[in-house]
């Protein structure tokens, strides 16, 4: 399901002419839409971009224009790289956008292109995502007037290997794994050279703000968040799905927009597997922006919203996920890899009742211990997540002490093949990969 929340003005933008029959838009119909892509200077698409207000919506929420302007300031840039890996299981936002509106994401990725003087555009997928792969093959030799070629990329899935870094190493021929910082990509990437890595949602935003300007961007929202996000709605909602929303929106329209929730609700986690749990009681009184969010301690992220129900478990989902972000550590740094199987290991005993309370607060010290300790935030989101299971599911721990857990499987998205680590699948992910040249 893809949608908005019914009658709200100015809504839809990035999703606008999108139906439901699953069917990629074709470039006249993108441009029927949208308008042609507006030939822009560097300084002027900078400067609207900053003026829109525009922030990266891959996870790390930075702004677009900081890191457009420090690429602008460089020499050889080698390349733009969209970043469709989209590897947070519970996401679909990204995959959307590749796979039924190809068109509006490569405008973002042409604009950018000539604004920081990149030779190409590298478009990186992941290698799950066929539907994606197809359109944009399928949408990149209708571009004939694109003045800098694009080549596209298909990479191994693993929760790590849409990390930047991940991203650039994987580009440069190694391992689709994260590396140690400094450098970062904007520094040396892509051929050891600056490379500028956005988001595809950013991309899709970026193509608008140039096209309507920042005064129509900023329509929507509000004074700190302006625009519309996309956000991933799922678990007890009627109509799962991608939602276009403007920033400011209340979490409860959030939910009538997938349908409203299937049963009471225990709690939401919002901003996916790096994300936090907030109790009910709390989020539904919250607004979809950066100021609410950061009052219960949680943030975005990549735009993921899932509802527990109150039939669902939060102690078991936790741990279930909690093992799979260990799983997917990179193998490189000794907290991430042994500290996040001992916290995973510790909340799954505490979730099965077979472990002394204590064990509660022995996975929040190593929580402490691990935050920090990675050459990637691959730990510090792994341990945000749990800090916030305990938060809001730790008094049902002496439960589980005494009673058999009956709850039902709330379902959140584990990948089939999770239990293979990056680290592990390196090797295998080479050949794997498949590269159409435009
Ligand atoms: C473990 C990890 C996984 C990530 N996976 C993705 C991803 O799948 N897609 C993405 O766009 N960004 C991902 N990111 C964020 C990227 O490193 C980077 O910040 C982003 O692509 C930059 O684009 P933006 O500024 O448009 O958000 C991930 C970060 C981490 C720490
Ligand atoms: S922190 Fe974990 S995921 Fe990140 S590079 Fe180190 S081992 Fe890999």
């Amino acid at each position: 399901m893809t949608g908005t929340l019914a009658g709200h003005p100015g809504l839809p933008r990035l999703l606008a002419g999108l139906d439901q029959s699953g069917r990629t838009m074709s470039q006249s119909e993108h441009e029927r839409i949208h308008g042609a892509l507006p030939h822009l200077s560097a300084h002027e698409l900078i400067d609207a971009v900053q003026a829109s207000g525009l922030r990266g919506r891959g996870g790390a929420d930075f702004p677009t224009a900081v890191k457009l302007r420090a690429l602008a300031a460089r020499r050889r840039v080698s390349a733009v790289v969209v970043n469709g890996s989209e590897t947070e299981p519970a996401s679909a936002k990204d995959r959307l956008l590749l796979s039924r509106l190809p068109h509006l994401v490569l405008d973002g990725a042409m604009l950018a292109a000539e604004a920081v003087g990149a030779r190409e555009v590298i478009v990186k997928l992941n290698e799950r995502a066929a539907s994606s792969l197809h359109a944009v093959a399928g949408a990149l030799p209708l571009r004939q007037r694109d003045p800098v070629p694009v080549r596209l990329i298909a990479a191994p899935d693993g929760y790590v290997t849409g990390e930047e870094t991940a991203v650039m190493h994987f580009l440069n021929g190694g391992a689709p794994i994260p590396t140690f910082v400094p450098p970062r990509p904007f520094e040396r990437g892509y051929q050891g050279r600056p490379t500028l890595v956005q988001n595809a949602e950013t991309l899709a935003q970026l193509a608008l703000v140039a096209r309507f300007g920042p005064r129509w961007f900023r329509e929507l929202g509000t004074v700190a968040d302006p625009g519309s996000a996309l956000v991933t709605i799922s678990g007890a909602v009627a109509d799962p799905g991608v939602y276009e929303l403007a920033f400011g929106t209340p979490m409860t329209d959030l939910l009538a927009a997938a349908g409203g929730a299937t049963e009471p609700l225990r709690a939401l986690l919002v901003g996916g597997y790096f994300g936090t749990w907030v109790d009910s009681a709390s989020a539904l009184g919250l607004r979809l922006a950066r100021e609410d969010l950061r009052s219960v301690g949680c943030q975005l992220g990549s735009g993921v919203l899932i509802a527990l129900g109150e039939s669902a478990c939060g102690l078991h989902e936790s741990a279930r996920v909690a093992s799979y972000l260990a799983e997917q550590s990179a193998g490189q740094c000794g907290p991430c890899v042994h500290g996040l199987r001992a916290v995973a290991d510790s909340l799954e005993a505490l979730a099965d009742g077979g472990a002394h309370p204590r064990e509660r607060d022995r996975v929040l010290r190593w929580a402490g211990e691990i935050r920090g300790r990675g050459a990637c935030h691959h730990p510090d989101g792994a341990v945000r997540f749990v800090e916030s299971a305990i938060e809001v599911f730790g008094g049902e721990i002496e439960w589980h002490r005494h009673n058999h857990c009956t709850a039902r499987p709330a379902g959140l998205p584990i990948p089939a093949s999770a239990s293979a680590s990056a680290s592990a699948s390196a090797s295998a992910f080479r050949s794997a990969a498949s590269e159409a040249k435009r």
